[in-house]
């Protein structure tokens, strides 16, 4: 589904990714995990052509990487971005329909929560809510391949838990998932497979039932 090769991004001096190489399958979920800094962000941000980069992207069997964000986000590549950036004071169904499109039937299945709460504020919600928000305008448009940037940022564990049930539902519509984080306990529920990233490099890589031994070497 997601081949980047030899990816290099910079933002104007030096490279913050150097080299990278990874492959994201067919309804496959992949972990990146790293600690602050590494250049989680700034991969996904080349993915989706927010950050200039170097190297080869091909995404559903097409080169991608001279292509613009909007055209990639048409091919079927979503984000649901560091920080969330939900708008806080537009309604849930607002923050949806603001994607342009009309899937919401299917999202709300997925996130009863989010239809109960469809005319509520966005601010108002709660942190674990308000992340199901950006991960389910992120599946407004139908992607092939789900981009998740720190879902469990700022949640309490329990909360974290329901972030990674969600994400459980969402492969079994067989999209492809390439999540960074830095919640260890978040990527072994929900990855198959997982890469270690430091200072821009790509250090390990290994199947997610295997991330304990990684764990002790690298963190
Ligand atoms: N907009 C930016 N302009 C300049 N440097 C940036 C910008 N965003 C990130 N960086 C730098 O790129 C490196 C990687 O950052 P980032 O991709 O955000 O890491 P992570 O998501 O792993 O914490 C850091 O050294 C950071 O300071
Ligand atoms: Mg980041």
């Amino acid at each position: 589904m997601l081949e980047v090769k030899n990816l290099h991004a910079s933002y104007g001096k030096g490279d913050v990714l150097r080299g990278i190489n990874l492959k994201v399958g067919k309804k496959e979920a992949v972990g990146i995990i790293g600690p602050n800094g590494a250049g989680k962000t700034t991969l996904l941000k080349a993915i989706c052509g927010l950050v200039e980069s170097r190297g080869e992207i091909i995404f559903d069997g097409k080169e991608i990487s001279k292509l613009k964000t909007h055209e990639r986000i048409r091919l079927g590549i979503s984000i649901s971005p560091e920080g969330r950036r939900i708008f806080k004071n537009l309604n849930v169904r607002d923050n949806l329909l603001i994607t342009g499109k009309k899937n919401l039937e299917e999202v709300y299945e997925l996130f009863p929560k989010l239809k109960e709460r469809e005319k509520q504020p966005a601010g108002t919600l709660s942190g674990g809510e308000q992340q199901m928000l950006a991960i389910a305008r992120a599946l407004m448009l139908k992607p092939k391949l789900l981009l998740l940037d720190e879902p469990s940022f700022g949640l309490a564990p329990v909360v974290v838990e329901v972030v990674s049930e969600a994400i459980d539902r969402i492969r079994e519509l067989d999209v492809s998932i390439l999540v960074v984080e830095q919640n260890l306990s978040l990527i072994h529920e929900v990855t198959d497979r997982v890469y270690v990233l430091s200072s821009g490099e790509i250090v390990a890589e290994c199947a997610s039932n295997e991330l304990e031994r990684i764990e002790k070497t690298y963190f």
